[in-house]
């Protein structure tokens, strides 16, 4: 079975690990923990990072160092893993949604000003599968209506939006370190901040808050997020092949794009003169018509016939949170048919070229038998 995302462990993974176990030095504090902090905040440039045991815990805390609560409002876009939404009413706030735009598939910025009210408190742009968001105008409005700006970075790591990496923008940053990101610690993520203030809250808040002059005294409710430091260690191993990963990934997306860009009906990523996406995933879009099956049909032909893993987009809160009775009267046309059309193809670390060929050479066979009307 060729793997949507075969993960790839970093060369110094073993020497680090064993270092953390001779060591004992297994649990949250370590001097792993406090170098990859440091290495992966100068890496994406900004002062502080404080890491978690995942990128929807990072989100969360970045939220709660910003003071959001029941009453405010956060925006966020319509196409986006529930963790944003989960994050967001864990804090008591209100979510939301606008719908996103159909070449970045990142939320529509033409969209936010409407949705701005007296309770609005920040915005939560989500770089998807790698792409920057809009972040000129997002910022604008921000500034215009004082909000604060929470970029979900987790799918970007190296990315650049105009000659600068996505999560230097905003006021918090959050990444994820997940099994199948382009820097990994297993289970992981991080909140990245300029403010020194909230650096020092988060710290505190991820372990118990407990004060700083008593410990098992506590400043108020606390959260146990903290990143350990065997996961650290693998995280400062993965971070160390950070430029490689991000070529491996560019050379996966350019031949992806070179062999499918003119086959009727896959719609290939966007390309920008501005931005650099660092390519999470390779995502694509299929139009029934031109190609000859539908997204759906074409994973389950890849799967069955190929042996080819492929994953679909994430989906609209009114399909996402059916169950939970949320949402369902709102509309968002376009993050619907995009997650109607779109999926991802194998595009891991561990990947070979061999399996983008694979895939390739399914995908021109499935819409040449499609076109015979064998599907
Ligand atoms: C855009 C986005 N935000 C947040 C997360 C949450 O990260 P984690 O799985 O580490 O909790 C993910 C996970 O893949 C993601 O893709």
């Amino acid at each position: 079975m060729i793997l949507v995302n075969q993960v790839k462990i970093p060369k110094n993974a073993k020497k680090y690990l064993n270092d953390c176990v001779e060591s004992t030095w297994i649990s949250g504090q370590g001097r792993y923990v406090e170098k990859f902090e440091k290495e992966f905040a100068k890496f994406i440039g900004k002062k502080y990072a404080v890491s978690t045991n995942s990128g929807t815990s990072a989100l969360h805390l970045a939220l709660l160092a910003l003071d959001i609560k029941a009453g405010d409002e956060v925006i966020l876009p319509a196409l986006t893993i529930g963790s944003c939404y989960f994050a967001i009413w864990q804090t008591g706030a209100k979510a939301i949604p606008i719908d996103v735009l159909p070449d970045t598939y990142n939320i529509n910025p033409s969209l936010i000003e409407k949705n701005i009210n007296n309770k609005t408190k920040a915005i939560m742009p989500v770089h998807l599968y790698g792409e920057a968001c809009e972040m000129d105008s997002i910022l604008k409005i921000a500034k215009k209506y004082r909000l604060k700006v929470v970029e979900d970075a987790a799918e970007a790591h190296g990315a650049i939006y105009k000659n600068k990496k996505l999560g230097s923008f905003g006021d918090l940053a959050c990444f994820s370190f997940y099994a199948n990101k382009l820097i990994t610690t297993g289970e992981g993520g991080a909140v990245l901040t300029n403010n020194k203030k909230m650096y020092e809250k988060m710290q505190r808040l991820k372990n118990l808050n407990f004060s700083q002059q008593k410990r098992f005294v506590h400043q108020g409710i606390g959260y146990k997020y903290e990143l350990s430091n065997l996961e650290a260690a693998l995280g400062l191993a993965s971070l160390e092949e950070v430029e490689q990963n991000l070529s491996l990934k560019a050379q996966m997306a350019n031949y992806y794009d070179d062999q499918l860009k003119d086959i009727p009906g896959i719609i290939t990523p966007v390309k920008r003169a501005y931005t650099k996406s660092s390519y999470w995933m390779y995502a694509i879009l299929v139009k029934k018509e031109q190609f000859g099956v539908s997204k759906k049909e074409l994973m389950k032909i890849l799967l069955n016939k190929y042996d080819i893993q492929t994953r679909e987009f994430f989906y609209p809160p009114q399909i996402a949170f059916k169950k939970m009775n949320l949402y369902i009267n709102d509309n968002f046309p376009v993050a619907e048919k995009l997650s109607a059309e779109g999926l991802y193809l194998p595009s891991g670390l561990g990947n070979t070229k061999e399996d983008f060929q694979k895939v390739v050479a399914a995908i021109k066979q499935i819409h040449a038998d499609a076109k015979r009307k064998i599907y």
